[in-house]
């Protein structure tokens, strides 16, 4: 039977119970609105050992800057319910705003160097917001092995800082991203797009599946790389914040004339949507978990 939590006590006793006969937690934090990409996480905190899978709900709202989609972002509690339920999810955290932010509340946990660039430069209150409600996640959960979809790449790699700086005790698994049959990146903010954007949102996938093929062929140049994917978005998308090739794991952006690995992050509008996808060059090379 399926456990549904809102108060952040209870999540922490049920963990500490959890650990007390010997389970192991897999924790999945989601902002609900839940997808294939989603329950995929659940499969990977299996698959790296989680015995009690926990799955949070919550829309996060010190993540969203003032003109972001905070009031829009899709809440589809009973579906995602039901979804948890037929993935055999143990417990749901679901709590209110102020159950995580009650009057008065003032704290928040930054990573500098690796939110400079991309999201963090787009997007400036964004990772701050992200890794707050991480490390409270965490915090209550306690050790556990947690997932995060590497659509997410950079959140995922700011989440790896943060548990590595603030000595954390929990494991980090960066999961598959899951995409759509034309290859678009699954999305809880898919759902916003009309059947024509929807028909146009698959031109970043192109753009960075004909970069890895370039890349694959012996291309080696970040300038002639970012350029394959910015042509491929840029007749079909309305804006492009970025496209952009970057160390995978400091993110620090690419400045060589040649790269042996990197990933390309791209982020572009198609009417009111934001979406952001990437890919790895010459991720043989690392230890992707
Ligand atoms: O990726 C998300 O859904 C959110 O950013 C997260 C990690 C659940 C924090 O609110």
């Amino acid at each position: 039977m399926i456990q549904i939590l809102t108060s952040p006590e209870e999540l922490r006793l049920a963990c500490d119970r959890y650990r007390s006969r010997n389970r192991r937690v897999g924790l999945v934090p989601t902002m609900g609105a839940l997808h294939q990409g989603h329950l995929s996480l659940v499969d990977t905190v299996r698959k790296a050992g989680a015995t009690r899978v926990v799955l949070t709900i919550f829309v996060n709202p010190t993540q969203f800057g003032p003109k972001e989609d905070f009031e829009r972002y899709p809440k589809t509690l009973v579906e995602d319910l039901s979804l948890c339920r037929e993935k055999e999810v143990d417990l749901v955290f679901a709590p209110e705003t102020a159950a995580l932010y009650p009057p008065g509340y003032q704290t928040h946990v930054e990573a500098t160097e690796i939110t400079r660039e991309f999201e963090g430069r787009f997007r400036p209150v964004h990772f701050r917001g992200v890794t707050t409600i991480v490390a409270k996640l965490f915090n209550l959960t306690g050790p556990c092995v947690a997932a995060f979809g590497r659509k997410d790449y950079q959140q995922w790699r700011v989440i790896e800082t943060m548990t590595r700086d603030l000595n954390l005790p929990i494991e980090i698994l960066g999961s598959p991203t899951v995409r759509e049959s034309d290859g678009l990146a699954m999305s809880s903010r898919n759902r916003y797009l009309n059947p024509e954007e929807r028909r146009r949102a698959r031109a970043i996938y192109q753009g960075l599946l004909s970069a890895r093929n370039a890349f694959t062929a012996g291309e080696r140049k970040p300038l002639t790389l970012e350029q394959i994917v910015r042509s491929s978005i840029e007749s079909s998308f309305d804006s492009i914040d970025y496209v952009s090739l970057a160390d995978p794991l400091s993110l620090v952006p690419c400045r060589s004339e040649t790269v042996e690995r990197a990933v390309i992050l791209v982020a572009a509008h198609l009417g009111a949507t934001r979406l952001i996808d990437n890919t790895v060059l010459g991720e043989d090379d690392l230890l992707l978990s």
